[in-house]
């Protein structure tokens, strides 16, 4: 029994230290002592460029809160507050040639200075990634001019991405909170 464990730990010790690459995964299976490797090919790295529309106000809203601290911190997001969202995705910053949605939440995390974190899946409905979607698991100090947000994962053409996107708040309205948001995204993707 113990002379067993030793053996595999050895193996998975011989494969860790003698790869012919550094692209190979090695899986060790204790009761088969067999090894299974899988030559990773080289990633991709896409670009993207599109703004997010953001709309609180109005008689159908992208983003709508749901739930709300018993506080009297007043503003369009006070601390606690959780909304759920479809925002679309356009070329421009015009809400026309829409290009996709942004779907899921945002909460309201910042006790002093406003700030957010998402959780957002960014889908694409046309052009080369329809279809396809990566997601966003961040914080966003919307106080700041210019931020970044980390991407943690995808869907379809963009299966096992991690990325960031570097942000840049084109309009907002202090009052409704209604904002526009240019985002450029970089990822690295299978
Ligand atoms: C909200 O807070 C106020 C003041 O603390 C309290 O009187 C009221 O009962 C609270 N309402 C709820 C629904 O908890
Ligand atoms: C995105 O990249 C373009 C081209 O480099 C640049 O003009 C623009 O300011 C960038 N926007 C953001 C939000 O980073
Ligand atoms: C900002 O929102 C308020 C409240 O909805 C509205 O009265 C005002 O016109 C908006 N400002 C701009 C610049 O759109």
């Amino acid at each position: 029994m113990k002379r067993g464990l030793l053996s595999f730990i050895a193996l998975c010790c011989f494969f860790f230290f003698f790869c012919p690459s550094n692209f190979i995964l090695v899986q060790c299976d204790e009761s088969e002592t067999t090894a299974t490797h899988v030559r990773l090919g080289s990633e991709k790295i896409t670009h993207l460029h599109f703004f997010l529309h953001d709309i609180l106000s109005g008689k159908k809203p992208t983003a709508v809160l749901v739930a709300k601290p018993n506080t009297t911190d007043q503003g369009p997001t006070p601390f606690g507050s959780l909304f759920v969202i479809d925002d679309i995705l356009t070329e421009g910053p015009e809400p026309t040639n829409v290009i996709g949605n942004a779907q899921g939440m945002y909460v309201s995390s910042g006790q002093d200075l406003p700030s957010l974190v998402l959780g957002v899946d960014f889908g694409f409905t046309s052009g080369e990634y329809k279809g396809s979607s990566f997601t966003v698991f961040s914080r966003n100090p919307i106080t700041n001019q210019e931020r970044e947000l980390a991407i943690v994962g995808g869907r379809d053409k963009f299966r096992m991405a991690r990325g960031f996107a570097h942000l840049k708040t084109y309009y907002l309205n202090l009052t409704n909170g209604d904002a526009i948001i240019e985002y450029n995204v970089t990822l690295l993707h299978y």
